[in-house]
């Protein structure tokens, strides 16, 4: 029997990986060390949730403290001193208007919670009718059934395709390489594609609808940058039907769009925004849905004897992925990473964008220090070529990561130019000889 059987990999080719393992067994600053010895550059920044690097020795010292002092404490009706503290310093991170933080262990979590917290809310409102939830075609909001079945990745969805949420709707996507292939930055066109929540509002009629869930910057799906103007528009005709808008910020807040969040680097602020990942800078599983005012208020106007809102989890706010939190955002600051980060976009821009005259690449696009090339797909195999230049990047030393034939680069915050330079002409290397 293969030792390797056991595990039932997420989002893996599991019977492919075991055939021909590739294991990761330390890491340290920017480099993976695989167990037999190798050191691989990290292009990706773990799966978009390490942006500092690996075990950065504050955050290791004070998960590691944490761990002997308060290992856990009853997360319902009992709190520890970390997690009120990490949610005052996350609220003063976010745009001006929002006070409340609630702590999930993942993005799909996070999807989730801020979907039940605008039902929630519109019935604590009186408009209890406002059940439904629109997402974009191509959005990812994790695997949970409500971010499953607002998000519109079709692979996600199809073998679960009976068991979707119902009285779900989605606007459709920005992409269009007619229109926008090699846009450096927010495509000049496409504004127009937000006047698609008009249509849905108009089929249902915008009073019946509760929330729409966007990514500011479409990550999973291959890095979709919003048009110029888009998500302003979003705001607006969410303001005129009385609309929450959740951005998902899984991947976009924390550094990785050069700012605290995504909503502030694009100057649209949202009701609603999740987080996940870089929170802990990966070190320990934490989501946080960061809330308005208005809307906690809506929700705390029952008599002070009642449950608010019936939904949390065990691990909510655990004390060792508060502390990982706390020492990140410490980290961020001392660091200046946002700002490093934002510095590096031009570098990276060029150096993604070199790779135009790569063999099969019919399109890149970049925002902040998310990265996409975009491969023609190999004729009967989509998939096939990304997932073969993914892996002859890994024995050359460089994790990327492809989703299908997309090339998906998240590169450290505060990676050097020579490690840009490295990344890159790996990919175009591995480009060369791929047919
Ligand atoms: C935008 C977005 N939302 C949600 C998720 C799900 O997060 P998790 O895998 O932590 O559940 C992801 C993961 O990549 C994401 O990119």
């Amino acid at each position: 029997m293969n030792p390797l059987d056991a595990y039932w990999m997420p989002f893996t080719m599991n019977r492919a990986f075991k055939a021909a393992p590739r294991m990761i067994s330390r890491a340290r600053g920017h480099y993976y060390t695989t167990d037999d010895g190798r050191e691989l550059l990290d292009g990706f920044s773990g799966l978009w949730t390490s942006g500092l690097g690996h075990c950065h020795p504050k955050i290791v010292a004070a998960v590691q403290g944490q761990v002997a002092e308060l290992d856990y404490a009853m997360s319902f009706q009992v709190g520890h001193p970390k997690v009120f503290e990490l949610a005052n310093r996350l609220t003063a991170m976010a745009p001006a208007g929002f006070t409340q933080c609630f702590f999930t262990n993942s993005g799909s979590e996070a999807a989730d919670t801020a979907l039940k917290i605008a039902l929630a809310y519109h019935r604590a409102c009186g408009e209890g009718q406002r059940t439904r939830l629109i997402g974009r075609e191509r959005g990812y909001h994790g695997v949970n059934f409500g971010g499953m079945s607002v998000g519109g990745i079709p692979a996600n969805r199809k073998v679960f395709s009976a068991a979707l949420l119902p009285g779900v709707d989605h606007i459709r996507h920005t992409h269009s390489l007619p229109d926008m292939a090699f846009s450096r930055g927010q495509p000049s066109w496409g504004a127009h594609l937000a006047d698609d929540l008009e249509r849905l509002c108009a089929l249902h009629d915008g009073s019946n609808i509760a929330a729409l869930i966007v990514e500011p910057v479409a990550g999973s799906t291959g890095i979709l940058v919003p048009p110029i103007g888009y998500l302003q528009r979003l705001r607006e005709l969410c303001d005129r039907h009385g609309i929450l808008l959740i951005f998902d910020e899984v991947i976009t807040a924390f550094g990785r769009v050069g700012a605290p969040f995504a909503a502030e680097r694009f100057g649209v602020t949202p009701d609603i925004i999740t987080t996940a990942k870089g929170i802990t800078n990966g070190v320990m599983p934490m989501g946080a849905v960061l809330v308005r005012d208005a809307i906690y208020q809506a929700l705390m106007q029952r008599p002070a004897h009642t449950v608010e809102l019936f939904h949390g989890y065990t691990y909510s706010g655990h004390p060792l992925a508060a502390a990982a939190a706390l020492s990140t955002l410490e980290v961020y600051a001392e660091e200046h990473t946002f700002a490093t980060a934002r510095a590096l976009e031009p570098a990276f821009e060029e150096a993604l964008h070199a790779l135009r005259d790569a063999p099969h690449v019919v399109d890149i696009r970049n925002f902040g220090l998310m990265g996409g090339v975009e491969l023609a797909p190999r004729a009967g195999a989509p998939g096939a070529r990304g997932y073969e230049v993914f892996l002859k990047c890994f024995e050359a030393g460089v994790v990327i990561r492809n989703g299908g034939d997309v090339l998906q680069f998240s590169p450290f915050l505060n990676a050097t130019p020579d490690e840009l330079a490295q990344i890159f002409t790996t990919v175009r290397q591995a480009l060369a000889t791929t047919a």
